[in-house]
């Protein structure tokens, strides 16, 4: 198959141009041009024509999101937009990433994993604008699969592009002997490499609609920073704290856990706990020498 990736240097683009190498591949970067810009996008599409079109270009900084709301917009929603026109003007199929953040903001708790049949509320800028982009995605390209995942950490975050928690966390512990993490927001962390090979699988089948798709089980950021330290061998006291101590630009849900419940109804093999999926990463990351 021929398949357009835009974010193709991203966390997950870098992923999936390494599971997807025996297609013919068409990545895309900000450098070759920006997903905002409906006449790049449409010439890169039109004059290409993949079957498949994978779209994890986003405008990711959370906290950012609430400063720039305009860019946030603009990225995540019309850039969405932009590409599902040109996926559906050649009729491809258009694999659009979204996010546990479209989840969150009801006023009374949740503590039910989230199905693909829930109903999204997004709490901040960057879910409302990905959820945006969602929404182009359903009505402007018939062939679609919106795949919603969460917490996502991938080598190219290692590799200087980007970062991820995964990272900060490992400088904060190498810098000092105790750090503070958020104890009170609740959600699957879920490997760039992991996701990739689900992705892999979807753009065979028809399964169109949204799917959500994340490692198994469920932590808080301070459980995750707990287990990166004990897989990094560092003594960093890890100290919780609560939402309210440690304040954001951006509310965070307190609870994003994504229900794979299509993925049950379809019969696929559940994803691997993501404490197995953190300790595959950090082998990865000796393998390529980004230690
Ligand atoms: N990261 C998470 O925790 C998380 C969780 C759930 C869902 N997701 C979703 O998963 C997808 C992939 O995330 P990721 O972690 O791989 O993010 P990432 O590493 O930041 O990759 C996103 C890529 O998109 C590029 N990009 C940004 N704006 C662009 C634009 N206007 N035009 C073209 N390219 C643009 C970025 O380039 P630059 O870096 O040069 O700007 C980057 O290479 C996104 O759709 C995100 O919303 C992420």
């Amino acid at each position: 198959m021929k398949i357009l990736i835009t974010g193709a240097n991203g966390q997950l683009g870098t992923d999936l141009c390494r599971m997807l190498n025996g297609h013919q591949l068409i990545p895309l970067t900000i450098d070759d041009g920006d997903i905002c810009d409906f006449s790049f996008i449409k010439r890169a599409i039109v004059s290409n024509r993949p079957d498949v079109i994978i779209n994890t270009a986003a405008y990711v900084r959370v906290d950012d999101c609430e400063d720039n709301r305009d860019l946030a917009y603009r990225v995540n929603a019309l850039g969405a937009r932009n590409v599902a026109v040109a996926a559906e003007d050649i009729n491809a199929l258009l694999l659009h990433i979204s996010t546990d953040y479209v989840f969150g903001g009801e006023k009374e708790s949740h503590n039910q994993p989230y199905t693909e049949f829930d109903h999204p509320f997004p709490c901040n800028t960057y879910g409302e604008s990905k959820l945006a982009g969602d929404n182009y995605v359903k009505h402007l390209c018939r062939r679609h699969i919106i795949v919603r995942s969460s917490a996502l950490f991938g080598i190219a975050g290692a590799m200087g592009k980007g970062g991820n928690f995964v990272e900060t966390m490992l400088r904060l512990g190498s810098e000092k002997d105790e750090i503070r993490v958020v104890n009170d927001q609740v959600f699957s962390p879920t490997f760039t490499y992991d996701l990739a090979i689900r992705i892999a699988q979807l753009i065979e089948t028809e399964y169109y609609g949204v799917i959500n798709v994340t490692n198994s089980g469920t932590c808080s950021w301070y459980d995750f920073a707990v287990e990166i330290m004990k897989e990094a061998g560092l003594n960093t006291h890890v100290i919780p704290v609560s939402s309210a101590e440690y304040p954001t630009r951006a509310r965070r849900p307190a609870y994003s856990v994504l229900d794979n419940y299509q993925a049950k109804l379809l019969n696929l093999k559940e994803m691997r706990p993501w404490k197995e999926a953190l300790h595959a990463y950090f082998k990865q990351k000796q393998a390529t020498g980004n230690v």
